[in-house]
């Protein structure tokens, strides 16, 4: 990207999980586009950001420390927050309401979760997918690992907002090259997001490009990578 067209010139940006694999590839991107980035990752992720020495700051702490979060995310335009329900602890709804209360007014709030996040209860999911998502709630909660009703209620708090918020619903995620940025609906069922594939590096550059897009204000957009079959086969029914 030519530097007089870089949409971050003089810009700042705090990723909060940054050490993720998600994480990673959002740093990567907010530095290309520009930004000044500040991460926070737990202290013993640390060394997952050294090959971000020098070009960010990084804040080692929990993503729900309320000190750290109003540290991290002040001045910035936009905050990109990797939403994980681990533990039992509240880690999800903690690190969502640390962002909503401190980031400054105005600042862009861009969240990753799921498709099984449900904004208005108009989606519509495949038994499949919804036997994983039990599943999946079930073994974390018997495990005490993780707890995915507390990422619907991090949600839930975030849609309640009058932040400029944007909850960006990831599909499955695969590895591999960039296909450029996913497309996406308002409803999972809908036709074009079908395939359930998006590159992870596509995730992230969703993530950060939605902070540069006022139609996605208040939206949850629920993303497909733009090569799949559905996607591509509902561009040409459209074109
Ligand atoms: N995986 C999928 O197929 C999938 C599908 C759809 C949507 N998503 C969404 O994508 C986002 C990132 O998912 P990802 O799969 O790509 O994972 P990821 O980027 O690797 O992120 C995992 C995050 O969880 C943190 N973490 C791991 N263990 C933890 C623990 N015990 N306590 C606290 N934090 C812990 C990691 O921090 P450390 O670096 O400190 O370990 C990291 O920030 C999430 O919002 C998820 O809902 C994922």
């Amino acid at each position: 990207m030519a530097s007089e067209e870089k949409p971050g010139a003089g810009k700042r940006v705090c990723v909060v999980g940054a050490s993720g694999k998600l994480g990673q590839y959002m740093v990567r991107h907010a530095l290309e586009r520009g930004y000044e980035v500040v991460g926070v990752c737990r202290e013993q992720s640390v060394p997952k950001l050294a090959e971000f020495e020098g070009r960010m700051t990084v804040i080692g702490a929990r993503t729900d420390d309320r000190e750290a979060i109003e540290r991290a995310v002040d001045g910035c335009d936009a905050v990109f927050t990797v939403l994980v329900p681990w533990g039992m602890k509240h880690y999800s709804s903690g690190t969502a309401q640390a962002v909503l209360d401190f980031a400054k007014p105005g600042a862009r709030l861009v969240f990753s979760c799921g498709w099984h996040i449900t904004r208005d209860g108009e989606d519509v999911y495949s038994r499949k997918f919804k036997a994983v998502v039990a599943l999946f709630r079930v073994i974390g909660r018997l495990l005490r690992a993780a707890d995915l009703d507390d990422q619907v209620e991090a949600c839930r708090r975030i849609f309640a907002s009058d932040t400029r918020w944007t909850v960006v619903r990831g599909s499955d995620l695969e590895e591999g090259p960039s296909e450029g940025l996913p497309v996406w609906s308002r409803h999972v069922g809908d036709p074009v997001l079908a395939s359930n594939m998006t590159r992870r590096t596509d995730f992230a550059l969703f993530m950060v490009a939605a902070a540069e897009d006022d139609s996605l204000v208040r939206e949850a957009p629920a993303i497909v990578g733009r090569k799949t079959p559905s996607a591509v086969a509902h561009a040409s029914k459209t074109a």
